[in-house]
C-alpha cells in the first residue's frame, strides 16, 4: 500500500475533500440543501393532503394533479437526502427540525375550495422556484453536481406553478362562460 492510499485508508470519515470541495463551501451548500429538503416535506404534505379534502367541479383533476406532484415534491426530498449525505451533512429527522429550518410557509388546506387549494399551491410553487434560484445562484460553478440537481428539480416545479395555474384557469374560463365572472382573488 503507497502512502497515499494508507492515508485514504485512514481518513475513512466523511470528507468534503473527496468531492474537490472545501470544508466552507461544503458546509454553505448542506445547510442549503437542509432548508430545501424541509420544503420539499412540506409541499409533500401540503398536496397530499389537499389532495384528500379538494372539492369543486374541477375535483379529479385537481385530485390527480397535487397527488403526481405531492410524489414528485417526496422524490425531490430523497435526491436532497442523498446529496446531503454525499456532502457529509445530516439529514433533518424529526417534523420539529422540519418546521423550523423550511424556506417556505406550509399552507393548511383548511378550506376545500378547488379554486383556493389552486391559488395556494401556486403561490407555494412560486416560492420553490424563487429559492431553488436563489441556491443556484450562491453555489455558482463551485459545485456543478448539485447545481445539476437543483436546475433538475427546478424544472419540476416550474412545470408544477403551470399544471396548478392550467387548473386555475380553466375554472376562471367556465365560470366567464357561465356569465359568473372572474373569482375575486384570494386574500
Ligand atoms: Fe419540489
Ligand atoms: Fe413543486
Amino acid at each position: 500500500m503507497n502512502t497515499e492510499e494508507k492515508q485514504i485508508c485512514t481518513d475513512a470519515a466523511c470528507n468534503c475533500k473527496g468531492m474537490g470541495l472545501d470544508q466552507k463551501t461544503c458546509e454553505e451548500i448542506v445547510h442549503h440543501l437542509r432548508r430545501a429538503y424541509c420544503d420539499e416535506w412540506l409541499a409533500f404534505m401540503q398536496y397530499w393532503t389537499a389532495a384528500q379534502v379538494v372539492a369543486g367541479v374541477m375535483r379529479p383533476e385537481m385530485t390527480c394533479e397535487l397527488m403526481e406532484n405531492a410524489n414528485e415534491e417526496l422524490e425531490h426530498a430523497r435526491m436532497l437526502a442523498d446529496r446531503i449525505q454525499t456532502l457529509c451533512g445530516e439529514v433533518p429527522r424529526s417534523p420539529q427540525e422540519i418546521l423550523e429550518n423550511c424556506n417556505c410557509a406550509f399552507v393548511a388546506p383548511t378550506d376545500p375550495c378547488g379554486y383556493r387549494i389552486m391559488c395556494q399551491s401556486i403561490a407555494s410553487e412560486r416560492c420553490a422556484i424563487a429559492v431553488y434560484n436563489r441556491i443556484l445562484k450562491t453555489i455558482g460553478d463551485r459545485d456543478p453536481v448539485t447545481s445539476r440537481m437543483i436546475l433538475e428539480i427546478l424544472e419540476d416545479e416550474e412545470e408544477h406553478e403551470y399544471e396548478f395555474r392550467q387548473i386555475k384557469e380553466d375554472i376562471d374560463a367556465s365560470r366567464e362562460a357561465l356569465g359568473m365572472g372572474v373569482k375575486t382573488p384570494m386574500k
